[in-house]
């Protein structure tokens, strides 16, 4: 009898455990087999379509999120800033001073942006180019006014020296009602 009482005590704690360890192999596969790594989600917005984006990545992927932001804000008029601030920047190359954070501890570094006249806005520039990429995965996310994600997934592979740069997400605005799928979608082909 006493043998019967060890037997049934034993199956239980060995389904439990096989339960467990299928419940987690879903749940990393679910979340784009992320789990076991470090994650920032990182991104620069203006005027608050990238960082929607951003927040809804955060929730599916987990890890700490981080907004980027240029020392000197831009002005909040949409022509001082596009015609004004940011053309000049983009026509001249010049990558603003950013209030920074250190990538180190990371292994993927998901990184959004704006696009703004045909490539990344210029602090997500200072950001690929002022932190220690070598060895890590960038992600990228960029919303768009109807031009496209352009080629701003290979301007990142040129400013962060030894990355590997994943397949990036691009939507217009802050995407539409299915945009929590299309994020889900994207990440599972990352995988
Ligand atoms: C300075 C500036 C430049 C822009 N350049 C482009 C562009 O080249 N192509 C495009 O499709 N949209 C462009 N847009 C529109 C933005 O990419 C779009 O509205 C984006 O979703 C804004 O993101 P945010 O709300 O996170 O700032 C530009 C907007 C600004 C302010």
């Amino acid at each position: 009898m006493k043998n019967f009482w060890i037997i049934i005590f034993s199956i239980i704690v060995i389904g439990t455990g096989v339960a467990y360890a299928i419940t987690q192999t879903a749940q990393s596969q679910q979340q784009g087999g992320f789990m076991d790594k470090k994650i920032l989600v990182a991104y620069f917005s203006w005027s608050g379509n990238t960082k929607s984006i951003a927040e809804k990545i955060h929730n599916q992927v987990g890890g700490d999120i981080f907004e980027i932001t240029p020392v000197t804000p831009y002005p909040s008029d949409y022509n001082e800033t596009a015609y004004g601030v940011a053309k000049e920047q983009k026509d001249k190359g010049i990558h603003p001073p950013i209030n920074n954070t250190d990538v180190t501890p990371y292994d993927i570094v998901f990184v959004g942006t704006p696009a703004w006249w045909y490539t990344m806005a210029p602090p997500v520039m200072t950001f690929l180019a002022e932190n220690n990429f070598e060895g890590k995965t960038i992600v990228p996310f960029v919303t768009h006014g109807g031009g496209g994600g352009y080629t701003i997934d290979k301007d990142m592979v040129k400013l962060a020296k030894g990355a590997k740069v994943l397949a990036p997400f691009v939507v217009y605005s802050r995407g539409g009602a299915g945009v929590d799928k299309d994020i889900a979608s994207w990440l599972e082909k990352l995988k």
